[in-house]
């Protein structure tokens, strides 16, 4: 069987070897992403593995079922990059990922934490050598109530790794189950947002969860909510979400991912000019944290994410089922 693997890095070479050693597998490595400008190096290829920054919208779709491609995999839990009904119509199957929750969950702590203790604040200061405790006050998690929206593998993680620091915990989840219950209190969305001191996102972007966090829903909150997103920045509008900021409405945010970070995440953009206002106006304020797509990042999540996606496509080409496929 051949696969390319698309946008690989090199983290992943130690677990990507692994299946380039193997009998009756062909693994192509690209640095580069998948794009309409590299679709077509899959030419001939049964199979390709992409990261969350790749397209695969119908354009590339098409080009990659011309080239004979029959099976795509997202290095990703999330799959908003693919456009499954163009693949279902031209016959390409699609699956995700799936990979511990604790490096996202454990993420989301340090992120709450981190803005609740003014954290980046003090080093910024610390590291101008200014020692002194101005503005430096924080809050403490066990006075606080922590609200979950999402309350899948990473929602349920979070509320684990909360459930050390004494915080009453809240969520609001639409298919709550047994353990959930145990985990945290289920309410409706309404009652999260007028009880919660802090509210995490932990649900994927659909049509339905689009700009979740807006204007109306902001105004249900408590004032000087924190915001913590290490989900998907479509869920927040920005621009709403900036008037709440200056307001005072929201006292703290801190996100992992943005809206339109697609060609700004995990590349140096040190001398370039960042064309997202809003983030950057976002990162301006001192109680906002911004932090690039970062959360997935640990060594667990690199091998999970590589074992799953390369094996899922084994599994079709033996024509197996892949547990992973994404269905529209
Ligand atoms: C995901 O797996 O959905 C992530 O957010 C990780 C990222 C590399 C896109």
């Amino acid at each position: 069987m051949k696969i390319i693997a698309y946008g690989y890095r090199d983290d992943e070479m130690p677990y990507l070897s692994t299946y380039q050693k193997m009998e009756g597998v062909e693994l192509e490595l690209k640095r580069e992403h998948l794009t309409p400008e590299t679709a077509s190096w899959a030419n001939g290829a049964d199979g390709v593995s992409i990261t969350g920054v790749c397209r695969a919208d119908r354009e590339v779709l098409k080009q990659l079922a011309d080239g004979g491609v029959r099976f795509l995999s997202t290095r990703t839990v999330g799959y908003n990059q693919i456009d499954l009904e163009a693949a279902k119509t031209l016959g390409i199957r699609c699956a995700n990922v799936t990979y511990s929750p604790y490096g996202v969950a454990n993420y989301t702590v340090l992120l709450i934490l981190a803005i609740l203790r003014k954290f980046m604040h003090i080093m910024v200061r610390s590291g101008c050598m200014d020692y002194s405790l101005k503005d430096m006050q924080g809050k403490e998690l066990q006075n606080m109530t922590v609200g979950i929206i999402g309350m899948g593998r990473i929602g349920k993680a979070v509320a684990r790794c909360l459930s050390g620091f004494g915080c009453r915990i809240i969520a609001f989840t639409p298919h709550p189950d047994e353990e959930t219950r145990t985990l945290a209190e289920i309410m409706t969305m309404d009652e999260l947002y007028a009880q919660a001191d802090i509210i995490t996102l932990h649900t994927p972007a659909t049509p339905e969860t689009y700009h979740l966090i807006c204007k109306a829903t902001l105004d249900k909150m408590k004032k000087g909510v924190y915001i913590i997103n290490t989900a998907r920045g479509e869920l927040i509008n920005t621009g709403d979400l900036i008037d709440a900021v200056e307001s005072g409405q929201v006292g703290g945010v801190a996100i992992d991912s943005f809206e339109h970070e697609q060609d700004i995440i995990h590349v140096d953009h040190e001398y370039n000019v960042i064309r997202n206002r809003e983030m950057l106006i976002l990162k301006a304020y001192p109680n906002v944290l911004v932090s690039p797509h970062a959360a997935f990042y640990t060594d667990q999540a690199s091998s999970d994410m590589v074992r799953c996606s390369i094996e899922g496509l084994l599994s079709w080409g033996q024509g197996k089922e892949n547990p992973f496929e994404l269905n529209v």
